[in-house]
């Protein structure tokens, strides 16, 4: 029907009869003319409407807002003044001949070209806020790099495999979606978390490199970077040790930034130990744009009088730390009245500060309340330990280990955002050398850091049943600017370490048999030593578009309430399934 896409038309079709198909974007009347901007998925073009035409005018007069038309007319120079320098059609318009309503629209819920829209009204109809130029954008984005790490992979000899959806419960660690079994009652399968341990099967079975974008759900409570089902970049490789697959994968990432924003990342992406970055920055994944730090003052607190500091340094597991906010000095008491009660969110009882007023008069140059706690020399040595300068301000967190790096850690990231600290840069780090497992105060056992099949550094091996607290992983996690992007590990691939692992965290031979007995039983099959990772393809994408929430990346999103507001899933079903599936829904708990 059309012989030009809207936004592509130029000077060069001056005075060529031309047809485009699209969208009203907007029509104007302005008295006699009516200007209406057409928009197809290349851009927008201005067509004329003249009362000396007659049909197409009185089309025009018709056409609203959303309308589709087709339209035929000539191609001619704007007049004088009336050019648009910021459209790339913005030198010619099109004066219409013939205009066509090939259909028609209701009045709309919210305008194409509206800022503000509220996420509810856009979920509801979001046929019609992916209309929008924004979401057009980010959604071709999500494909461009989606395209191009298939290309990435295809290159270098990575087979596309699908992995079933209907399957068993993973040890992802997360709640799992269930899906009732007609023909085995009273059975269900899992909706997969990850593929993983498919994907670890296909190494057994010789594929050496997989690849597959893949779908995972996860019934976990809902944030900003987080979806029940999210896609994965999902990756295993065989024969390939940590450094040579980490190698690999970040010459990718860094290709696809460099292909898709032109951003070039350091080469190689620093590294930092599990340790390193929590001690540091409180948490396992750190935003670098943010240059303050967590300052270890444990071994200070031991001998002061103040029980606050005094009995956290003296356990062992204990921490205090301090937090030096460059400039904080300006802080008003309502202000780290506020950052009390954040931290507070994080288990913390308060929050001391010092205010650097002079830092070079010792005590009488600082203000705190918890000054007469603390001795010169306490006082002294943590001044330099921070290297504080005047007008600085340095907060303390003493607490459990655990409580002063999530409070800290948060009140860093909130501090640097709110004081306007954040670098605009891109920080992207490998965090490696994580814990193999975790002790879990509320069930009293240990836990895997990341899934039960992550490999033990082989010279740990022999502290896994003497020690396991202490043992390392080949994990690594890759960071960027603060959010997890990926994460893998190199797995184990013998059944007797697969055993000892699943033995300290507690699963017995029954109950692995039962859930992952495939598994155990494909590794005593010539399992080739094997690794891979996972990457969060809507945060990648979420990053790279530079919007705050994964929601905006992907086409059809769930609320924070995992629900879908366009098809109001899920909902309620007909007895007749419910019955095929032997199924009877009680009433609910009330809250
Ligand atoms: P992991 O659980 O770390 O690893 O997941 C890999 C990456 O997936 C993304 N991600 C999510 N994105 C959106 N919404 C969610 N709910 C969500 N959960 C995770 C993150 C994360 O880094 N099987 C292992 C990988 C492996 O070992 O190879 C796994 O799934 O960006
Ligand atoms: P208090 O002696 O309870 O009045 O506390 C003195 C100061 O220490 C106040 O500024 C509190 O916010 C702060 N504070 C109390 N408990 C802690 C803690 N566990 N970690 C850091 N600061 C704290």
């Amino acid at each position: 029907m059309r012989t030009h896409l809207c936004g592509q038309v130029t000077e060069t079709d001056i005075d060529q009869s031309i047809t485009l198909n699209g969208w009203v974007l907007n029509r104007r009347d302005h008295g006699g003319v009516i200007f209406i901007d057409l928009r197809d998925r290349t851009g927008r073009i201005q067509v004329v409407a003249d009362p000396d035409y007659p049909e197409p005018f009185a089309a025009a007069d018709s056409a609203r807002n959303e309308f589709v038309l087709e339209i035929t007319g000539r191609v001619r120079a704007r007049p004088e003044g009336t050019v648009n320098a910021e459209l790339s059609t913005g030198k010619i318009e099109v004066i219409a001949d013939e205009i066509k309503v090939l259909s028609v629209s209701e009045s709309l819920p919210f305008q194409m070209d509206e800022d503000d829209i509220g996420e509810q009204t856009r979920l509801k109809y979001r046929f019609l806020d992916l209309r929008r130029e924004p979401m057009q954008k980010t959604l071709r984005l999500r494909h461009q790099v989606i395209s191009f790490l298939r290309q990435f992979l295809n290159e270098r000899e990575f087979v596309d495999i699908e992995t079933p959806i209907l399957t068993r419960s993973t040890p992802e660690g997360a709640r799992d979606y269930l899906v009732p079994s007609r023909t085995h009652p009273g059975e269900f399968f899992a909706l997969p978390q990850s593929p993983q341990l498919f994907k670890q099967l296909l190494m057994v079975s010789g594929f050496e490199r997989y690849y597959q974008v893949a779908r995972c759900f996860r019934d976990e409570d809902l944030r900003a970077d987080r979806q029940p089902e999210f896609t994965q970049l999902d990756i295993e490789m065989s024969f390939m040790d940590e450094a040579a697959l980490t190698g690999l994968m970040e010459q990718m990432i860094r290709e696809v930034f460099d292909s898709v924003l032109g951003v070039t990342f350091p080469d190689p992406i620093p590294r930092m130990s599990y340790h390193e970055a929590v001690n540091r920055f409180g948490i396992d994944r750190p935003d670098l744009r943010i240059p303050m730090e967590l300052t270890e003052i444990t071994d200070l607190m031991t001998t002061v009088e103040f029980k606050v500091f005094s009995g956290p340094a003296n356990d062992p597991k204990g921490r205090v730390a301090a937090l030096k906010v460059p400039g904080g000095n300006t802080l008003s008491r309502a202000q780290i009245d506020q950052y009390t009660e954040f931290v507070k969110q994080y288990g913390a009882k308060g929050l001391a500060y010092i205010k650097v007023n002079d830092s070079a008069s010792g005590r009488d140059g600082l203000q705190s309340p918890i000054l007469k706690f603390l001795p010169d020399d306490v006082l002294t040595s943590i001044m330099q330990r921070c290297a504080v300068s005047t007008g600085d301000l340095v907060f303390f967190g003493a607490d459990s280990a655990k409580v002063v790096n999530d409070a800290l850690g948060a009140l860093r990231l909130k501090v640097g955002r709110d004081l306007d600290m954040v670098e605009d840069a891109w920080r992207p780090l490998w965090v490696v050398d994580f814990p193999l497992v975790e002790w879990d105060e509320d069930n009293n056992r240990w836990q895997a850091l990341h899934h039960p099949f992550t490999a033990p550094n082989v010279s740990d091996e022999s502290k896994l049943e003497t020690n396991p607290g202490e043992v390392l992983s080949r994990a690594y996690d890759l960071v960027l600017n603060g959010t997890e992007l990926g994460g893998g590990s190199i797995r184990i691939h013998r059944s007797d370490v697969q055993q000892k692992v699943l033995n300290v965290l507690g699963i017995d031979n029954d109950e692995a048999e039962a859930k992952f007995g495939f598994l155990l039983e494909a590794l005593k099959f010539g399992a080739p030593p094997h690794g891979g990772i996972a990457f969060g393809i809507d945060r990648l994408v979420a990053m790279m578009s530079g919007v705050e929430s994964i929601r905006d990346v992907i086409a059809f999103p769930k609320t924070q309430r995992a629900s879908c507001m366009l098809t109001e899933a899920p909902s309620e079903v007909d007895n007749k399934q419910l019955r095929e599936l032997n199924i009877q829904v009680r009433k609910p708990r009330s809250e």
